[in-house]
């Protein structure tokens, strides 16, 4: 194992470099690079086909995405979400003027505990902003009834959900607006890129508004708007990737599985919950009893070059030097005790077989 290539914890999945290509000789003979080029419509068609999306948008990246989900909803209050995310979910409420709001998680699905919602709502309480944690879905039902009952927005932060279901249906399709990431780490990416995905036609307009700097068709300045554009470039990669996505989609279920029934029994182990809907087993997150059992697994595969991550550590609600101190005990608890091993398109069986025999 130590003269072999590092593993790292997750590489992109790329379509053949011709296939890339090959489109991008389209955009040099156009001389369109962006401003919703022929690819980027073509991207948004062909992927809205495939997971039968009403709309997406997409954007230059999922944080970009989030900001505009915040600005074409309005909102301006406190927004309850997860501490158990990537900081750009909370990141994303204070760039929009909003103050985040810590909701515990429940302990086995990882996503924001519904149970825990009513207790924080305020009279300045806007929005709700669930994760669906490494593309495991929320319990969505639960969320929007907290929604109706309290007359709240919610906004998905999806940006591990592409792939995943929920009643039959895409999980990007819920909530009044999911923001999605189509980054390099992603089961289907653009290199950097990201998407809004709205059942609202009139919000879905003003998320294209807001993406490009707030015009309207006749140009004129009608939306507080910024500079949102996906690329002509990061579209071609968009399609020539999306010629693969099933074949990903399913390799790494596969691999997820391997996992688990190379890990299933031994103890102080547990994995994430899939409570509601159904998840595109996109990450492999592995539970530990304790985090000196995480770091002494984690210093092992190290030394064989094998690097998983800990993945979200620390839990967001405890980065004092930006946000208010809240305490949200589970998150904390769990974001000790979490790693996600490596799971990607290259690894082989080997790999998988050698990472489980470090346990
Ligand atoms: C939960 C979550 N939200 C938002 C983002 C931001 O997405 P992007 O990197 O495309 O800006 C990420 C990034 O991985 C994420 O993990």
């Amino acid at each position: 194992m130590t003269d072999s290539k590092p593993i790292f914890v997750t590489m992109p999945s790329l379509a053949p470099l011709e296939e890339f290509t090959e489109l991008l000789k389209g955009v040099w003979e156009r001389g369109i690079l962006t401003h919703n080029g022929p690819l980027v419509q073509r991207f948004e068609n062909e992927l809205s086909q495939k997971l039968g999306l009403t709309n997406f948008v997409s954007v230059s990246n999922g944080t970009i995405a989030l900001q505009m989900a915040i600005k074409a909803l309005e909102l301006k209050g406190e927004i309850i979400t997860t501490p158990f995310t990537w900081i750009a979910t909370v990141s994303a409420i204070k760039w929009e003027g909003c103050t985040p709001v810590f909701c515990d998680i429940d302990p086995e699905t990882l996503n924001i505990d519904p149970s825990k919602i009513e207790a924080l709502i305020t009279d300045k309480t806007v929005a709700i902003m669930p994760v669906h944690v490494f593309g495991n879905p929320c319990d969505v039902d639960a969320i929007e009834a907290i929604a109706i009952k309290h007359n709240l927005k919610v906004i998905y932060d999806g940006a591990h959900a592409i792939g995943s279901t929920y009643n039959g249906k895409s999980l990007l399709e819920y909530g009044d607006i999911t923001a999605t990431s189509l980054h390099a780490t992603k089961l289907l990416n653009t290199a950097e890129g990201g998407a809004c995905i709205t059942n609202n036609t009139e919000i879905n307009e003003k998320i294209k508004r807001i993406r490009f700097f707030g015009h309207d068709d006749s140009k004129d300045i009608v939306e507080d708007g910024f500079n949102g554009k996906m690329t002509e470039v990061h579209a071609a990669l968009g399609i020539a990737n999306m010629k693969y996505y099933d074949e990903v989609l399913e390799d790494r279920k596969l691999k997820y599985q391997k996992y688990v029934s190379g890990l299933t029994g031994l103890q102080g182990l547990q994995f994430q919950k899939v409570k509601h809907g159904n998840s595109n087993y996109s990450y492999f997150p592995v539970i530990f009893d304790s985090e000196e059992q995480l770091l002494k697994v984690e210093a092992e595969l190290n030394m064989n070059k094998i690097f998983p991550r800990r993945y979200f550590y620390p839990s967001v609600n405890t980065y004092s030097k930006i946000l208010e101190p809240q305490s949200c005990p589970i998150s904390e608890d769990i974001s000790r005790r979490i790693l996600c091993l490596p799971l990607y398109w290259e690894l082989t069986s080997d790999d998988i077989y050698s990472i489980i025999k470090t346990f």
